[in-house]
């Protein structure tokens, strides 16, 4: 998958620094990407995700550490060797048309004429642009504009392509339709992806790999699902998918993991051994707490009152309260219960995952 894989990785990146004055904007990043992955750069704004991508593309120099991609390493201003970067402003020229514009990389590889036309006719195609060709950009609509950032950084077959937020731009709907299609051109083309989003939901639909940031570092690498399932702190817990952050202190080991005292008891869950007396976040999903009637036998963990509730569609989420502390549940369904009412809730001990809180980091150098 990542550092284990035996092939030498499309990019690697070890111990990569950035720092704009004093600030370090990344702060020490290692990250191996496989040949032919979907790999996401995920994290809130002003983690880094633009630099870092902006270094592995060679529009910016690190100050520390290497880069490579394909085993060179990368220059900066010697950009588009193996890599093309599609931007969040797509970045089209306007005085050409989208024929031209998906030409242009071609022509400035000094391909010849009779072999620009057909390969610039059959990416249009490809993206569903074959109409489109002899429109200017401002003719376009938003999806079809990003299509054609797509088609002309796709064209020139680069080994690797940069993804800057390039569906920021869309409605949710042409963002969600776009999303499947750009999964689909990847897969097809073979092409390693390394996407950049702040939106985790998008992270999860797309990613093979996700790496999740935190102030210019690396918090997590890991699949979608071990993201969300196993965070490896609060801090990813909290950012990928809705979650309930319980503080807490250990009181003592229990077979497989922790006895946590908290504000809603002592509680048993999972989590690496932790001395007794220290302090951890207990991290539980809206959708693994059970209420009412539906909560298993041996499952009631306490009693609360329903202090709001909305429709989601699927599911209903509920603020439940409970000896002052806040409660977020996903119900599937309608559940039977109303503002004010006190419900009982459960959950299975396992679904309780003791955390360490934030990775702390300095994040100015003196
Ligand atoms: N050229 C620059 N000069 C000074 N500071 C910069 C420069 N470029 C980026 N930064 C700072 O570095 C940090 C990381 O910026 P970056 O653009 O990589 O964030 P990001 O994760 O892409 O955020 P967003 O989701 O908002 O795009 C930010 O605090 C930003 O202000
Ligand atoms: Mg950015």
């Amino acid at each position: 998958m990542t550092a284990s894989s035996v092939e030498m990785p499309d990019v690697r990146l070890r111990g990569v620094v950035k720092r704009f004055g004093r600030f370090e904007a990344v702060a020490g990043v290692d990250l191996d990407v496989a040949r032919g992955q979907f790999v996401t750069l995920l994290g809130p704004s002003g983690c880094g995700k633009t630099t870092t991508l902006r270094i592995i593309g060679g529009f910016e120099q690190a100050d520390d550490g290497e880069v490579a991609v394909a085993g060179e390493p990368v220059v900066k201003d010697e950009s588009g060797r193996h890599t093309r970067m599609v931007f969040q402003s797509y970045a089209l020229f306007p005085h050409m048309t989208v024929a031209r514009n998906v030409a242009f990389g071609l022509r400035m590889d000094g391909l010849a004429k009779a072999e620009i036309g057909p390969r610039v006719e059959a990416m249009l195609g490809n993206l569903g642009l074959a109409d489109q060709a002899q429109k200017y950009p401002r003719q376009l609509s938003g999806g079809q504009q990003q299509r054609v950032a797509l088609a002309r950084a796709l064209v020139t077959r680069p080994r690797v392509l940069l993804l800057d937020e390039p569906l920021g731009a869309l409605d949710l709907k042409m963002r969600k339709r776009m999303q499947g299609e750009l999964k689909a051109l990847q897969r097809d083309v073979g092409i390693t992806f390394i996407y950049v989003t702040h939106d985790q939901e998008e992270a999860m639909n797309l990613s093979d790999v996700i790496v999740v940031m935190e102030k210019g570092r690396v918090a997590q690498v890991g699949t979608p699902e071990e993201i969300y399932r196993r965070p490896a702190s609060a801090y990813v817990a909290d950012f990928v998918g809705e979650t309930n952050l319980l503080p807490g202190r250990v009181a003592a080991a229990a077979s497989g993991g922790l006895r946590v005292s908290t504000a809603l008891g002592e509680l048993t869950v999972r989590g690496k051994p932790a001395p007794a007396g220290s302090a951890v976040m207990i991290a539980v999903r809206p959708e693994a707490i059970v209420l009412g009637p539906s909560i298993p036998a041996g499952q009631a963990r306490g009693s609360g009152v329903v202090r709001s509730r909305s429709f989601l569609g699927a599911l209903t989420r509920l603020a439940i309260e409970s000896r002052g502390t806040t409660l977020t549940v996903d119900s599937p369904g309608l559940a039977g219960a109303g503002v004010g009412d006190t419900i009982e809730f459960g959950w299975r001990d396992e679904d309780l995952l003791a955390l360490p809180e934030n990775a702390s980091s300095t994040r100015e150098t003196t």
